[in-house]
């Protein structure tokens, strides 16, 4: 059974003992080893089920020097670092040759890293003065948790120690730039820090950077809950398809269609913070509903919107209509 506590000196004596602890990040839980413990960072993949080339990102401490990983920090790096850390962004460097376990990069020529805002987290990761790495707290490609409570419902089985550190303040993934060519960068993930805001601080100070997107993640299907969830363009379609389907429907949209009950509704807010704190949840709410489908209406094409869209995109499938 997993035990939740506060207590950060036990998260710490855990971790040192060479096994994985759930942390409370900004964005969502994490599940964490220390960098240079092998054993531990075997048992994350395991309790995942995670695949080994699905690469980990290394959490560290404020003003931890990077140099002990990475080589060749462009200017641009360097001011996403100063702007956004600590804080919801992930960064992809060259590695130092041999600096890591390469069960943790993939055996990549790269690595991804980050400084989270959690004052717990950097409590902890200040007094082991070792970085951790931290996949999100879990099963592979399902909901990432965003309360201790969600990560425990996850591992009911394991003996997992979770750090609680209350709901998490963001509610999706930090956003990826890969910084490992220093003339150009890419988004791999969309996050709340948005591909506006990343080319509007980049650009103020180094010219030479420029954006070029990528579809982000190699996986078509992620973030998944366990029941189907459709996506709909607009409003009128996810309230024609709720008129017409013949079983219940959870929903999440601007508006309450008249056919759907209030216990099955949420409300998707107009402002992108707060549907992200919302999204996970909402749909962790949805599973635990006596819908059996969920129905969300995609919101707008704006880069604000991004990181909120690609995961309803990955989660879910078109909704139809007749
Ligand atoms: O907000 C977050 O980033 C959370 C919290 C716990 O910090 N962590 C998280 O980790 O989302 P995870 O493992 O669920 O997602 C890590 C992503 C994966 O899609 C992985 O492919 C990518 O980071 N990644 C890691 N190392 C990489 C590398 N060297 N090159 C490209 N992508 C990399
Ligand atoms: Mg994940």
């Amino acid at each position: 059974m997993p035990l939740i506590t506060k207590d950060i000196n036990l998260a710490q004596q855990t971790l040192k003992q060479g096994k994985p602890v759930a942390i409370p990040t900004e964005t969502v839980y994490g599940l964490a080893a220390m960098i240079n413990n092998e054993q531990a960072i075997n048992a994350v993949f395991t309790m995942k089920n995670r695949p080994l080339d699905h690469p980990l990102i290394i959490h560290v401490a404020k003003d931890w020097d990077l140099n002990h990983l990475v080589t060749k920090v462009p200017n641009y790096g360097q001011i996403l670092m100063e702007h956004f850390w600590p804080g919801p962004l992930t960064l992809i460097f060259q590695l130092k040759e041999g600096a890591v376990n390469p069960l943790i990069n993939g055996g990549q020529s790269t690595v991804a890293i980050r400084c989270p805002k959690h004052k717990m987290t950097q409590e902890l990761l200040k007094h082991i003065d070792t970085p951790i790495v931290a996949p999100s707290a879990n099963p592979f490609g399902k909901i990432s948790p965003t309360t201790a409570e969600h990560v425990a419902k996850s591992f009911k089985n394991e003996n997992l120690l979770i750090l609680d550190g209350g709901r998490c303040p963001i509610g999706i993934e930090s956003t990826i730039v890969d910084v490992s060519n220093p003339d150009s960068y890419q988004i791999l993930r969309h996050g709340l820090i948005d591909s506006k805001e990343i080319a509007r601080v980049i650009k103020a100070d180094a010219s030479n950077a420029e954006s070029s997107i990528r579809t982000p993640g190699r996986l078509k299907q992620h973030y998944q809950p366990h029941k189907p969830l459709f996506y709909f363009l607009d409003y009128l379609s996810l309230e024609r398809y709720c008129q017409e389907t013949k079983q219940e429907v959870y929903v999440i949209a601007g508006k309450k269609p008249a056919t759907v009950i209030e216990r099955l509704f949420h409300q998707l807010s107009e402002s992108p913070q707060q549907a992200a704190f919302d999204l996970y949840y909402q749909l962790r709410e949805a599973d635990e509903s006596s819908a059996p489908v969920i129905a969300i209406e995609l919101p707008k094409n704006s880069s604000e919107w991004e990181g909120i869209r690609e995961r309803v995109l990955k989660a879910g499938s078109k909704g139809e209509t007749s």
